[in-house]
């Protein structure tokens, strides 16, 4: 019988204690400035034959953070093959193995933790905390899925044979998986992919988003230093629309994990059914409209504080962020005069200082955006409840005020806003069951807040809304690994949930041995 070890989360950083903080910040300003290089990996190569993109950060163009090759199809070709020629070869591994070096990487990740927050902050515009955060769940999904992975596959399960024949039944990889991650998450989403990709004896190409490559190249290089071989994980940066495109399109893979936006999802999966080869699974995690609900019971003060946390924090740029506030009618003045004052006291500036709030919006699009869906509502005569000031040196960068502003209902809103955009909505109290249905008919499916001292009304709408995370009294950002397995239904995603008890099993093909010996 395999023993299991046990595995506790990560703890990240405490800044409180002087002997962490004082090195910390030390390799923090040695790394300021430092030019990163990076592009494909492709048989544990650094390729640098493709097209080659500056760096800048979303904080201040002006800082450049170095260089970042993107993959030809040439390239993608050569990757391909390889991932498809060592995949039988890491099946067979046995999954000791495959947890091993994914528990060696989550100690490189930790030992190395300074490169990656710096990185964060730098190509991705994190807030310091957020990078530490990066770390901390990038590591627990290595060790996660290795655990997951022994529990799994460990050994085959004996099923009855009431004949007297032996029934087992195994489970194995599918093949080279194709992993597609976002830049919002540029360490651990892409790794928690790749991580349970490779538990499972699947080899890997790695996609990630144009935007945050250069974290992907140095994760990519700890893995292979980790033990995980070079042909079983290996890394394509480039645009969604070509080497995406491409990899998604080829007829040798054995499945795509993908998490961003819910339209790329949806173009993935038309070229999977659209291309040759077998069937196989799309795992995918999408955007939201989420939502938080507040009666009149709740503290306000407590309410503040998480409404601001899930909104602004990250910029608003997370998956799970609040995006409608629902506030019952009686509580609504004092919830929002507070709100405001919360608002004007947020420190919107660079993200490499400790003290910043809100840092930047990634990119230029993306500013320009949230902007015009703002200049949309003001247009329609919405009112602005509260907008924060951009700090000192704010001009350099993507950045946008976090704004707080009141419409009507959900409906109004066409898509979801990815960034510190708040709407707020109003309700009375008897009509709690139709901004159930509002909230469940935007078809998306991902967190949901309430704020409630009356249980029973809590549980009716935790069970009313189709979300794939509910919280109650609390935020509704920072799932964590094991704790709060985190996914979406409808729109936002396929399931099963990242850093869960199921996650793994999209990952494999099941195989029945009879034997009538
Ligand atoms: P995106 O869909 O634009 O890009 C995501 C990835 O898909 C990138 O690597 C991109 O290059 C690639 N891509 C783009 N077009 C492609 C194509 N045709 N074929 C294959 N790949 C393609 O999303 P984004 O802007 O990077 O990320 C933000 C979105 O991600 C938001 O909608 C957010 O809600 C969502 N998200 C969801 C979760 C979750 O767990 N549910 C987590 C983080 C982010
Ligand atoms: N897992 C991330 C969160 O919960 C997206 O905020």
């Amino acid at each position: 019988l395999a023993i299991f070890p046990d595995r506790i989360n990560s703890r990240g950083l405490n800044m409180n204690i002087e002997g962490i903080r004082a090195p910390f910040f030390d390799e923090l300003k040695e790394l300021a400035t430092k030019t990163w290089q990076g592009g494909p990996i492709v048989g544990g190569r650094f390729l640098t034959t493709g097209n080659a993109n500056t760096v800048l950060s979303p904080q201040d163009q002006g800082q450049r953070v170095g260089q970042i090759y993107f993959a030809d199809q040439a390239t993608v070709e050569l990757a391909v093959g390889k991932a498809q020629a060592a995949f039988k070869g890491w099946r067979n591994t046995p999954v000791e193995a495959r947890a091993q070096a994914l528990e060696k990487l989550a100690d490189l990740l930790e030992e190395n933790h300074t490169q990656f927050i710096s990185l964060c902050t730098r190509e991705a515009g994190k807030l310091l905390q957020d990078g530490i955060d990066e770390v901390r769940e990038a590591v627990d999904f290595c060790r996660y899925y290795a655990v997951e992975a022994r529990r799994l596959m460990a050994d085959p399960q004996k099923l009855p044979g009431y004949t007297g024949e032996l029934n087992l039944l195994f489970a194995q990889g599918r093949g080279p998986f194709v992993c597609i991650s976002p830049w919002n998450f540029p360490l651990a989403i892409f790794l928690g992919q790749v991580a349970a990709a490779i538990a499972t004896g699947n080899t890997v190409l790695a996609k990630p988003a144009e935007q945050t490559s250069l974290i992907a190249h140095l994760a990519v290089t700890l893995a292979h230093k980790a033990g995980i071989p070079a042909d079983v994980l290996q890394l394509l940066p480039g645009d969604g629309a070509t080497v995406g495109a491409t990899l998604t399109a080829d007829p040798r893979i054995g499945g795509v994990c993908f998490t961003g936006s819910t339209e790329t999802a949806m173009l993935i999966n038309q070229t999977l059914a659209k291309r040759q080869g077998a069937i196989i699974p799309l795992i995918a995690e999408t955007g939201g409209q989420n939502a938080m609900i507040v009666d009149s019971t709740a503290l306000p003060e407590q309410v503040v504080r998480d409404v601001v946390r899930a909104a602004f924090q990250s910029a608003g740029q997370r998956c799970s962020a609040l995006r409608v506030l629902y506030l019952q009618e009686d509580i609504a003045e004092r919830v929002l005069e507070i709100l405001q004052g919360a608002m004007n006291e947020l420190s919107v500036a660079d993200p490499a200082l400790w003290s910043t709030d809100v840092g930047p919006v990634i990119d230029q699009d993306a500013k320009a955006g949230l902007e015009a869906h703002l200049a949309k509502l003001i247009a329609a005569g919405k009112k602005v409840i509260a907008q924060a000031r951009l700090g000192k040196g704010c001009d350099k960068g993507f950045y946008i005020k976090p704004t707080a502003l009141e419409i009507g209902a959900i409906s109004e809103l066409e898509k979801e806003q990815f960034g510190p955009i708040l709407h707020v909505v109003r309700f009375k109290a008897k009509d709690i069951d139709k901004v159930i249905d509002d909230i469940n008919g935007t078809g998306y499916g991902l967190t949901l807040g309430i704020h409630s001292r009356n249980e029973s009304f809590a549980e009716y709408v935790a069970q009313g809304i189709d979300a794939g995370n509910a919280y109650i009294n609390r935020d509704q950002i920072g799932a964590m690994v094991g704790v709060q397995p985190f996914g979406g239904q409808g729109l936002s995603g396929t399931g099963p949930k990242a850093g869960g008890p199921h996650y793994l099993t999209r990952f494999i093909t099941e195989k029945a041995i009879t034997n009538n010996t």
